[in-house]
């Protein structure tokens, strides 16, 4: 396997000697990232299909959805690699190319062309080399468990290794933000946990971070917020807790020996009720509006239990292809257990 150099292409740029979030639109610069109307056709392939999206400062936002759903297009046009049909990307208040030129970006991408002639030290050091002020190459290879092979020929790694040299390579420079596309496909579960240390280490220290992923257990776990892509638009976005609730699977579960099943399902955000001997279960729309009504109309009941929905029940309802059409690529999805 070897290393792909797709991650190192837009960092060649030495740091603009003004940096630009201090000269422009302060607005934008708080605002953080903002993704204006994205579109992006491949011919009659609609990958991005309007785009709208703010990201803070600070947040760790996961891209999560099926194969095909346009999160690789996404990134490249945040990273100015694909040039959007329409619409706009403001990086801290400055288009993406500024932003690339003050090395304000790390990334890791799915694509690139082999880069074979470096050791793993070597291609860190090189990658620090473009950044106005990196961290000590030591470190991040410390950080990242590349120190176990700095020696080794780039062309001579595991999978795993060189998901770790890219990682290397893109946190590096100490960047603001950092755009992952999939960064741990192809991680065995040790890997990924590894993978996920790093990450947190690094983020503690304000990083405003975007990885695209089709894991819904890494979303939920990693993302302060998730936005989920399915056929190059936003379906759902917030935190994962209100994503699951949006699609109306929460359950309240309680003992309540007296009540009629037919007044319970009649509850408001109720959608069907069924009772199991002194104890009823209450499948919601709105277990927010349920929980109260349910306490206002039975005193008596005790025991109760809200369970969120899970995640994944979540993602097949908010991605399900109701249209398939020429632009749409099968909704291919990787859940894991
Ligand atoms: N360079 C390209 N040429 C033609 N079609 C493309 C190209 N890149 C992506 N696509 C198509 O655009 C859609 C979105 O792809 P992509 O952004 O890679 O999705 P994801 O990363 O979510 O899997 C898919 O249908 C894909 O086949
Ligand atoms: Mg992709």
């Amino acid at each position: 396997m070897s290393l792909e150099v797709g991650d190192f292409r837009y960092c060649t740029a030495w740091a603009a000697a003004c940096d630009p979030r201090f000269v422009t639109a302060a607005s934008d610069a708080v605002a953080g990232i903002v993704l204006s109307r994205l579109a992006k056709s491949y011919g009659t392939v609609h990958a991005v299909r309007g785009v709208d999206l703010v990201i803070a400062p600070g947040e760790t936002v996961a891209l999560l959805g099926p194969n095909g759903a346009g999160k690789t297009t996404t990134i490249e046009m945040m990273l100015g690699l694909t040039r959007p049909d329409r619409g706009t990307v403001s990086i801290f208040g400055v288009p993406p190319a500024a932003a690339r030129q003050a090395g304000w970006f790390g990334a890791m991408l799915q694509t690139g062309s082999p880069l074979d002639h470096l050791r793993v030290r070597e291609i860190v050091t090189l990658m620090a080399s473009y950044y106005p002020h990196p961290l000590p190459v030591a470190e991040v290879l410390r950080l990242t468990g590349a120190d176990q092979f700095a020696g080794q020929w780039t062309t001579r790694l595991s999978g795993g290794q060189v998901q770790r040299v890219r990682f290397a390579a893109a946190i590096v420079g100490d960047p603001d933000l950092l755009l992952l596309d999939e960064p741990t496909a192809g991680l065995d579960v040790e890997g990924r946990r590894d993978f996920w240390q790093a990450m947190r280490a690094m983020t503690e220290h304000g990083k405003t971070v975007l990885f695209a992923t089709h894991y819904l257990e890494e979303a939920d776990a990693y993302a302060d917020r998730i936005v989920l892509l399915a056929r190059g638009q936003i379906v759902a976005d917030g935190p994962a807790t209100e994503i699951k609730a949006q699609v109306g699977s929460r359950t309240i579960r309680a003992t309540l020996p007296e009540a009629a099943v037919a007044a319970l399902g009649a509850l408001p955000g109720v959608r069907s009720a069924e009772r199991h001997g002194d104890a009823v279960v209450l499948t919601c729309t709105d277990a927010d509006a349920a929980l109260p009504a349910l306490l206002a109309a039975f005193p008596a009941v005790r025991d109760i239990e809200v369970a969120g929905g899970s995640l994944e029940e979540a993602f097949l309802e908010l991605t399900a292809d109701e249209t398939t059409g020429p632009g749409d690529a099968p909704g291919a999805m990787g859940v894991t257990g």
